[in-house]
């Protein structure tokens, strides 16, 4: 999960990274009173999950909290690279003598993690990295050793910070990279880091990317998520912990096994080539455990989805077997009553695929079709969704 500045800056202040005072709004009213409540020049900042705001005229200077309002006033609604701004975050404009970069991630390819910093900050890092990758340092980081701040003194050292910030440097850096661990983040990135005048290092900007992998240890990253933007079929989804991924198409997939479902995508998408061009609603994967309930929970969804026709259940009957899956779509029917109003096609296979057939096959459910084959089913289930 991607943050926004504000949220970034709040795990920031909670691990001590200084940064510049501060308050997120949704009001150009809101935003004059926090200028007021800074009482000194404040930056009226556009909080969009996307780079180049600056550019884009999303973080601009006001000197006075009347300025303050209307730049809130220009910035909010504003469109940045189709991410329409929101929210606002007002902060200190700070004193700058240079702008640096730095920044923690994970570098798969090198199956580490890397620290980067130059003293080129302010700009696009692509750019550096493009225009001066001498100034750009790349220093691997041991996940067994992690970053002190001697190794934060020489990750500095490496990026061409000057000699007098190095230690100031080296405690923020240090102190990010207990975000990074801490907060189990894959990226931590500031950009700039600023060194003011009077040789303070404050984080003016932040990028963190959060591992949901790791949410179940962090019971308060839940607020950061961003309810507005996500697609309701697929916070619905969330709710039921079903793997779920809105689509384009009309025919709804269900299926046991992500690899099982990103096929039943191809065959369906080949087979609507000759129905019209349906292609499929959606990936989902409702895992071993077939349940009526989570059948049920994953047809619930598939069927909230207006663009929906059909509906296509691929099953390979494992360590959960095809009667128990067969069990689960009957009563998953059953559970839904009439809010089931679109033809299901069933295919099943693997384990007690006999029993399975036989159990839908007496159930008799006038939307339920069931088809041998993985290609024939999918011809079906786009037969019907082109109809
Ligand atoms: N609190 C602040 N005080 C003074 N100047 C600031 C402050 N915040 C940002 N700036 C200035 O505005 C510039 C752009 O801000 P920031 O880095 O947050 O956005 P950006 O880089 O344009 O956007 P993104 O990081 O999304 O690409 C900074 O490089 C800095 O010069
Ligand atoms: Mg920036």
């Amino acid at each position: 999960m991607d943050l926004f500045e504000y949220q970034a800056k709040e795990l920031f202040a909670k691990h001590n990274v200084p940064t510049t005072p501060g308050r997120v709004t949704d009001s150009a009213e809101d935003a004059k009173a926090i200028a007021e409540e800074i009482g000194k020049p404040v930056m009226v900042k556009a909080q969009v999950k996307t780079g180049g705001r600056g550019k884009a005229g999303g973080v601009k200077y006001a000197e006075t909290a009347d300025d303050a309002f209307t730049h809130a006033q220009n910035i909010l609604g504003l469109d940045i690279k189709g991410h329409v701004v929101k929210k606002l975050l007002v902060a200190e404009a700070s004193d700058i003598a240079e702008e640096y970069y730095i920044s923690f991630l994970l570098d798969r390819s090198n199956r580490t993690y890397l620290a980067m910093c130059s003293v080129e900050g302010g700009m696009e890092i692509e750019e550096v990295a493009a225009s001066k990758p001498d100034r750009l340092a790349r220093v691997p980081v041991d996940a067994t050793k992690g970053v002190d701040e001697a190794f934060a003194r020489e990750i500095a050292e490496k990026g061409h910070l000057p000699e007098e910030v190095l230690d100031a440097a080296a405690v923020t850096i240090a102190k990010l990279w207990e975000v990074f661990v801490k907060e189990d983040a894959t990226l931590v990135e500031v950009n700039p880091l600023v060194r003011t005048p009077d040789d303070q290092i404050l984080a003016l900007d932040g990028k963190v990317t959060l591992d949901a992998n790791a949410d179940f240890r962090h019971e308060d990253h839940a607020e950061f998520e961003d309810k507005d933007a996500s697609d309701p079929l697929e916070q619905k989804a969330k709710e039921h912990d079903l793997n779920y991924v809105k689509l384009d198409g009309q025919v709804g997939i269900i299926g046991n096994g992500a690899g099982l479902v990103m096929s039943t995508l191809d065959v369906v998408a080949y087979a609507g080539e000759k129905h019209g061009g349906v292609k499929p609603a959606n990936f989902l994967d409702i895992g071993g455990g077939a349940s009526a309930e989570v059948m049920a929970a994953g047809l619930d969804v598939i069927l909230g989805d207006e663009q929906v026709k059909s509906v296509f259940v691929n099953v390979f009957g494992g360590i959960t077997a095809c009667d128990a899956v067969a069990n689960g779509i009957v009563n998953a029917l059953k559970i839904l009553g009439d809010e089931a109003n679109k033809p299901l096609v069933v295919r099943l296979d693997g384990n007690n695929v006999e029993e399975g057939r036989r159990i839908l096959a007496e159930a008799k459910h006038p939307l339920v079709t069931e088809v041998g084959t993985m290609d024939d089913a999918a011809d079906k289930a786009a037969e019907l969704a082109n109809k």
